[in-house]
């Protein structure tokens, strides 16, 4: 797979892509991450990437001059992006919730183009002519796309095949299964005190299974009773 990230703080990615599996990932050549600069496709003095907003309103827009002029650099012989067959994703407080269904998603692509809003957002034009997916890390407001593009790359970089030494796409399934995860534990068996549940030390390979099944229920009952609702209602019956 081929990352483009568009950011005025190309900077903000470095230690992000120099470090475990996806730095592991990009020397593996599972995934290619290109950093682009949006100040590299401005012509003035002070490679201007922002302006009021027409009509008035607080803060400043991203300009679309050179988001348009990155796109028609990055793709040459598809200046449009081949708007609807690439996917460029848009990150924004606006947009629809990222999740691992959309993680899974978004890692079956062969591309994907990633712009990092910023200020007040970004220009219209850009967002219908190229984005063909706004999406939000959450419900809150940060200073600027960055830390949701890595948040985004590293959800999908690591259900890249090759990317993990096991197949994270597993891990997936039993996460769609919309339980959380039971608790784990490693040696030692005592550790200040504390003990790790018998049943896990038993042998005992039904009673530890049954156990593991009773303590995701229970702890997704407790902390995120939503997703027992998705589960049941993916259960039930379509008519
Ligand atoms: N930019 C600012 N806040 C954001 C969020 N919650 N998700 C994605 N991009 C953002």
């Amino acid at each position: 797979m081929k990352i483009h990230i568009l950011t005025l703080f190309p900077g903000a990615f470095d230690s992000f892509l120099s470090h475990s599996i996806v730095k592991r990932a990009i020397e593996k050549r599972v995934v290619e991450v290109s950093v682009h600069n949006l100040r590299d496709f401005t012509h003035d003095r002070h490679r201007t990437c922002d302006d009021r907003p027409f009509g008035g309103g607080p803060g400043m827009l991203l300009k679309p001059e050179p988001i348009y002029e990155a796109v028609e650099k990055l793709f040459p012989q598809t200046p449009r992006a081949a708007r609807g067959k690439k996917r460029f994703i848009y990150l924004t407080p606006q947009g629809k919730r990222f999740d691992q269904k959309k993680a899974l998603e978004l890692s079956r692509e062969k591309e994907l183009v990633i712009l990092c809003g910023h200020y007040e957002g970004v220009d219209e034009r850009v967002i219908e002519e190229f984005v063909t997916d706004e999406v939000s890390i959450g419900d809150y407001v940060l200073t600027g796309g960055e830390p949701a593009a890595m948040v985004v790359t590293d959800a999908v970089v690591r259900l890249l095949k090759g990317a993990l030494g096991n197949d994270a796409s597993k891990e997936f399934e039993s996460f769609s299964g919309n339980l959380l995860e039971y608790p784990q534990y490693t040696r030692p068996a005592v550790f200040r005190g504390r003990k790790v549940p018998p049943v896990l030390l038993s042998g005992n390979h039904r009673a530890i299974e049954s156990w593991k099944k009773t303590q995701a229920a229970r702890r997704t009952k407790k902390r995120r009773p939503d997703l027992l609702k998705k589960k049941e209602k993916s259960r039930a019956p379509r008519d």
